[in-house]
């Protein structure tokens, strides 16, 4: 049973594995859907073509109605950033290919006059994400911290396209009026620029370009020129060479991300500037949706197969411990029950066909039922007792194995032998994993393996068969019992209780030896009716069972093997006792033929035995010199007056 459960198991366990190995597989083996390359186009006049979420404003920078304000048109309006609000991908990071973007806005620069303007703008790339310097100044469009014209090699590194309206001194190699200006990490020191004369009002139209295979970039800005009422449109350019943008940009880059994004200032003097719509296409694809998780995903995916495979062998190791664990409170049983032989249920089960109740059954006692089987490799036949969970209570399981082993250890030739014994485990999965060992064995089948004593027990020679019971023969069979009882109660240490002592218990050989059976199992079952009669009431007041206990059932078997059928109860002995008469009690069926000095004494050890006050009866041992010592008749009346009175205070 257990075994098939545990083979259920761990083709579960082999299947969920498998399972995840699988998934692992599929979730690695077909290469992801090439990404469409990175692109975005937001037209600010219509907003259906962009989210504020995409994009990130900083300073001044703020969407007014169709147009982004990077800066204010009113004074000491310093500085605003606009810019997209996630990692733009700039190169491959597996392949450390740079990519080629391009990028096209409209803008506008609105100076409230030629004489006081603003400082400019400027289209930049920088690390990710865009971080605005802590002091920004109108002379270097806010890319630079305080009032330098130079980022150095620092974390502000970045690459713009300068649109600069004022005439800074700073220079080189000299000022030069309105301009576009490519810059690198530096707003002194344009690698290349170009004039352009921003004092006019319209919007005008930047395309900035990088090539990949020749570092170009190419910024030109396409404007309408107004001349002589008439109007043309015209274009100005300016290119240079870059080198590698990854040396370029600050290190963040090691991801191969940047920020995009416009900065403008202002200083004394202010001017609006204004982006209309911006497209950005790089041929790379884009590192989100959401740039973090994807790496996440990938090395999860990378990890299941680890994760799988670790699962399996906490798994395994459990299945290998709760087997452990289940072996030895198996063997821990084993040694709890005293070594006696440990049957299988399939060889109990072959020695009793089945447990068939049509030629097996053979009785059903206080526990359950009781087959007759037959062992062939023993040669030999067995009773087999079957005590189901329900039969006991919690307290009787936990002792059971103990019992088991006291009746194994107990060994004398008028008791039944105990051959061995058997527990068909009910386990659950759930009590093999969760090591409930005691679960197990409380939901079990017990089977006690007896010899098979083959002529009845006592009550039937007693009450049933037509061949009467010879004095002899009785006589024989109350020093037999004696002598069992003697044993158990005297000569074990600890000493054992038989707790059941009745006529069905008494089994008879073929010689007609008396053995007792069913002895030192403890009742707590609610016993029937006829077990009862026999229990001691003094044990049925206080609960508490003795050897006395014992003794008083001893009484009352002594009187049933001696007595008339009708006339054996402890109130009519008394009386006859009392009457001086005891021999008319001698059952008639034996026509006189008994020894009536043996008659004598067991009708009296019976009375002697079956005393209410617990402290004048007999032990067994006492009893036993009575019989086999032709010693003086106890005193009964007194000590009767005495158990009277103990029966009075109940
Ligand atoms: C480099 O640019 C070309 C076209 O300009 C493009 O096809 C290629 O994919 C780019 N390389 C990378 C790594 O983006
Ligand atoms: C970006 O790509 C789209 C679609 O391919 C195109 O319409 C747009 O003009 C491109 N923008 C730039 C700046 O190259
Ligand atoms: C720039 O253009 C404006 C208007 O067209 C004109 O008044 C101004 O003189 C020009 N400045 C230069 C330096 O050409
Ligand atoms: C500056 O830009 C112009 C226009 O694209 C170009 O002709 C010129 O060669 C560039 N100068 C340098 C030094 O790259």
């Amino acid at each position: 049973m257990a075994s098939s459960q545990l083979l259920v198991f761990f083709l579960l366990v082999a299947c969920c594995s498998l399972h995840c190995s699988r998934a692992a597989a599929t979730t690695n083996n077909p290469p992801p859907a090439p990404a469409p390359p990175f692109s975005f186009n937001f037209d600010f006049s219509n907003t259906y073509t962009y989210r504020l979420e995409d994009l990130s404003f900083a300073g001044n920078a703020a969407v007014h109605g169709t147009i982004v304000d990077l800066t204010c048109n009113v004074p000491q309006c310093t500085t605003g950033r606009m810019s997209y609000g996630r990692p733009v991908p700039l190169w491959d990071r597996a392949t450390s290919e740079v990519a080629s973007f391009a990028t096209e806005f409209a803008f506008k620069i609105v100076t409230p006059n030629d004489k006081a303007r603003g400082n400019g703008m400027a289209f930049f790339l920088a690390g990710y994400p865009s971080r605005v310097p802590p002091n920004p100044s109108g002379r270097n469009f806010g890319l630079i911290d305080g009032d330098g014209d130079d980022a150095g090699s620092g974390p502000d590194r970045f690459i713009a396209v300068e649109f600069d309206t004022y005439d800074d001194s700073f220079e080189r190699p000299k000022p030069i009026g309105d301009h576009i200006g490519i810059d690198v990490s530096s707003v002194a020191n344009s690698i290349n620029r170009t004039s352009l004369n921003f004092s006019r009002s319209g919007a005008m139209k930047a395309l900035i370009k990088f090539d990949n295979t020749t570092r170009m970039l190419v910024a030109s800005v396409e404007f309408t020129e107004a001349a002589a009422g008439s109007s043309r449109s015209a274009a100005v350019q300016v290119s240079a060479k870059l080198g590698d943008p990854r040396a370029l940009l600050p290190p963040e880059g090691a991801v191969g991300v940047s920020a995009v994004g416009f900065s403008a200032a202002n200083g004394a003097t202010f001017q609006l500037n204004q982006i209309l719509s911006w497209s950005f296409n790089s041929t790379l694809s884009a590192p989100h949706p959401p740039f973090k998780g994807h790496h996440k995903k990938k090395g999860m995916a990378a990890m299941s197969p680890i994760i799988g495979a670790l699962i399996f062998v906490l798994l395994l190791l459990w299945v290998i411990l709760s087997w452990w664990k289940w072996r030895s409170s198996s063997r821990d049983i084993a040694t709890r029950t005293g070594g006696v032989r440990q049957f299988k249920y399939t060889e109990l089960a072959a020695a009793t066909n089945h447990f068939s109740s049509e030629n097996r059954l053979i009785g059903a006692g206080a526990f359950g039922e009781v087959y007759k089987g037959f062992f062939k490799e023993l040669g030999r036949e067995v009773a087999v007792k079957k005590i189901s969970p329900e039969s006991r209570s919690e307290a009787g399981s936990k002792d059971l194995f103990a019992e088991v082993k006291t009746i194994s250890r107990a060994k004398h030739k008028n008791l039944v032998e105990l051959v061995g014994w058997c527990m068909n485990r009910r386990w659950s999965i759930v009590d093999f994993m969760c090591w409930c060992s005691h679960n197990a064995q409380k939901n079990s089948i017990v089977f006690l393996v007896y010899e098979f004593v083959d002529n009845g027990n006592l009550r039937v020679h007693l009450h049933e068969k037509e061949t009467v019971l010879p004095w002899t023969m009785r006589y024989k069979i109350v020093k037999d019992i004696c002598s069992a009882l003697v044993y158990l109660h005297h000569e074990r240490h600890p000493f054992v209780l038989h707790r059941n002592i009745k006529p069905n218990n008494v089994l008879l050989d073929k010689e007609f030896n008396a053995k007792l059976a069913d002895f030192g199992l403890s009742r707590t079952t609610t016993d029937s009716a006829g077990k009862a009669s026999y229990l001691d009431p003094e044990c049925r007041r206080t609960g508490k069972f003795k050897r006395s206990s014992d003794v008083y059932s001893l009484g009352l078997l002594l009187l049933e093997i001696t007595c008339k059928k009708d006339e054996n109860s402890y109130a009519k002995v008394w009386n006859r006792y009392m009457e001086n008469s005891l021999m008319q009690l001698a059952d008639d069926r034996l026509q006189g033929l008994f020894d009536e000095r043996q008659m004598e004494r067991v009708i009296v050890l019976g009375l002697w035995c079956c005393q209410l006050n617990i402290n004048v009866r007999p032990t067994v041992q006492q009893a036993m010199d009575f019989l086999e010592n032709d010693g003086p008749l106890p005193e009964l009346a007194k000590q009767e007056a005495s158990s009277s009175k103990i029966g009075n205070q109940e």
